[in-house]
């Protein structure tokens, strides 16, 4: 099926293996023109769920960032998968994918582990049969050096998250200081991937959505929770062996999923993906197994889309990554990143200082009084007595109580300041783009169609006059440029058979045809066909742009439209 796939994807236009007539590098493909049309629009629907709908605005950052912030993040020291050399051909693997090969479990070993596992049971290397060395820990991250010579170690981003954390306060500040509030981003991550053999699953540079909302986790119920509640989810539960479906309310109430952010999320995800056009029974929630979770993730939901050439592979990831990152940042960068959280009743806190009087210290002290009153400013009134000794440039002073007093005040505090909680969904464009090609694949007739939804196909409609003779073309032409007035993609083509021309536009999952034919001409109409059923309706030349429009946009459905006479 992958193959099937790949090859119409790169037949068409969709993808194409980086640095071909270079020989290749595997974990690299390119768009092609089809394929990044495909893949904005994926990331255009994405903004409408998770920026719009939600109120949420996007950020772009640099890719690269200096070695400090993942030093900090945990990503120098944690951010590793376990590496095996073979001693013979010298090629490199994934020791835990290895292990796994062989039906071994190996998710969460560490590498010693791993390594004992390969020896107990006497694996060689897949490529040459050779003896396979130690285990080691290899870090994903690519490296580099940011300016001249040796220069400052920097990093390309391993996740687009980090730097939302890191623009914390300035984020806080824009957002008015109010919690919660979420920030999103869409952009090239990079993983130096041990040997990524499975396309687009497995990327060496890949594409990132995620949201980064900052909760207080005081306060971790969802204002929206309720326009979810009753909707059903498929939920794989770490301590389960099978799927259950039930509510976000009762997944809530259960204990399954820890609060309503996630359950929230959960939902709204699973809706974004519906309306990728995954259908429902290929999509489930795993819940993380504990040795598997991310180093800064307390919790986190995959959504996972069956694939016919992978099986289940996880598309989105659901974290809750709680302060970690905050806390993190705080202490690599010495600067506070908090919010602020008022409480309901100020509190009234007794304050007790010792106050120098300055009338009488300075004709006392004359030159010396400031800086013993500074001394005794920073004294703790139970280190008082009646009287108190400052020791300053080598001499010490008895204070005797005319020189200072004791105060009481009063003050009113009005909340104290917090590292907030991070809720993260994190999407993987490029998992996306693939499950989007499969799922929507059939045959009809021994032909190839992509049934990907209109909102998300790259071209929306195709225009074909049904012979290369005036005035057809011309009016096709018109038409075409019309409906691009309305920004939307159209494909203009009058070779070949209509017949052919039809399984072209199917083959790259072109949902509307308008075929414009001498017996328009007269009566000003043209045919419409539906790409999924092949049916034909003859509609008016005029209103050609406004039908395409609404059935794009999804508030016209096919069947609805009627026959023009
Ligand atoms: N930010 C989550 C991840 O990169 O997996």
């Amino acid at each position: 099926m992958h193959e099937k796939i790949i090859e119409i994807a790169v037949r068409r236009g969709f993808l194409y293996p980086s640095f071909e007539i270079y020989g290749g590098l595997s974990g690299f493909y390119d768009y092609g023109p089809l394929g990044a049309l495909l893949k904005k629009n994926i990331e255009d629907l994405w903004r409408n769920y998770f920026c719009l709908q939600e109120g949420f605005l996007e950020i772009s950052s640099p890719t690269i960032s200096p070695e400090e912030i993942f030093i900090a993040s945990g990503h120098t020291g944690n951010f590793t998968d376990p590496i095996v050399k073979c001693t013979k051909c010298g090629n490199f693997f994934r020791a835990d994918h290895l292990l796994q090969s062989y039906d071994i479990e190996a998710e969460g070993l560490n590498s010693d582990k791993i390594d004992h596992l390969i020896k107990e049971r006497n694996i060689k290397c897949p490529d040459c049969s050779g003896s396979l060395g130690k285990v080691k820990t290899f870090n994903l991250m690519f490296k580099t050096y940011i300016s001249p010579g040796k220069g400052k170690v920097g990093y390309l981003r391993p996740e687009t998250a980090q730097s939302m954390f890191i623009l914390f306060t300035r984020l806080y500040n824009f957002y008015r200081r109010k919690l919660p509030f979420g920030v999103a981003q869409i952009g090239r991550a990079y993983r130096n991937e041990i040997s990524p053999r499975q396309g687009l699953i497995r990327l060496r540079e890949f594409t990132q959505a995620e949201v980064e909302i900052f909760i207080d986790p005081r306060n971790n119920n969802h204002t929206k929770f309720q326009q979810y509640a009753e909707e059903k989810v498929r939920l794989l539960p770490r301590d389960r062996d099978d799927t259950i479906e039930i509510t976000a309310r009762e997944s809530v109430d259960l204990g399954i999923v820890a609060h309503e952010f996630l359950s929230y999320y959960i939902v709204h995800t699973k809706n974004f993906l519906l309306a990728c056009g995954i259908p429902e029974e290929k999509l489930r929630f795993r819940q993380h197994l504990l040795e598997e979770m991310a180093h800064y993730a307390r919790d986190c939901w995959d959504a996972e889309i069956y694939t016919r050439q992978f099986g289940w592979i996880e598309v989105v990831g659901i974290a809750d990554r709680t302060d970690y990152d905050l806390r993190a940042h705080e202490k690599g960068s010495g600067t506070e990143l908090k919010a602020f959280r008022e409480y309901v009743k100020p509190e009234i806190v007794r304050e007790i200082k010792i106050e120098p009087l300055m009338n009488k210290l300075g004709p006392a002290f004359k030159s010396k009084a400031g800086d013993i009153a500074e001394k005794i400013r920073n004294l703790s009134p139970e280190e008082t007595g009646d009287e108190i000794k400052i020791e300053l440039e080598g001499d010490v002073y008895t204070i005797s109580r005319e020189y200072f007093c004791i105060k009481e005040t009063k003050k009113k505090i009005t909340g104290e300041k917090f590292n907030p909680h991070v809720i993260e969904p994190s999407f993987g464009i490029d998992r996306i783009f693939y499950s989007i090609l499969e799922t929507s694949y059939i045959e009809r007739d021994g032909k190839n169609i992509l049934r990907i939804s209109p909102a998300l196909a790259p071209m929306k409609v195709s225009i074909f006059p049904l012979v290369k003779k005036e005035p057809l073309p011309e009016i096709a032409l018109d038409i075409s440029d019309r409906i691009k007035r309305k920004s939307i993609f159209t494909y203009y083509d009058e070779n070949d058979s209509i017949g052919r021309r039809y399984a072209r536009s199917d083959e790259v999952g072109i949902p509307y045809s308008i075929t414009i034919d001498f017996d328009g001409v007269e009566s000003k109409t043209v045919t419409l066909r539906d790409r999924d059923t092949t049916e034909q309706v003859r509609i008016k030349t005029d209103k050609v742009p406004a039908f395409i429009k609404k059935l794009v946009d999804g508030d016209l459905k096919f069947r609805d439209i009627k026959e023009a006479h």
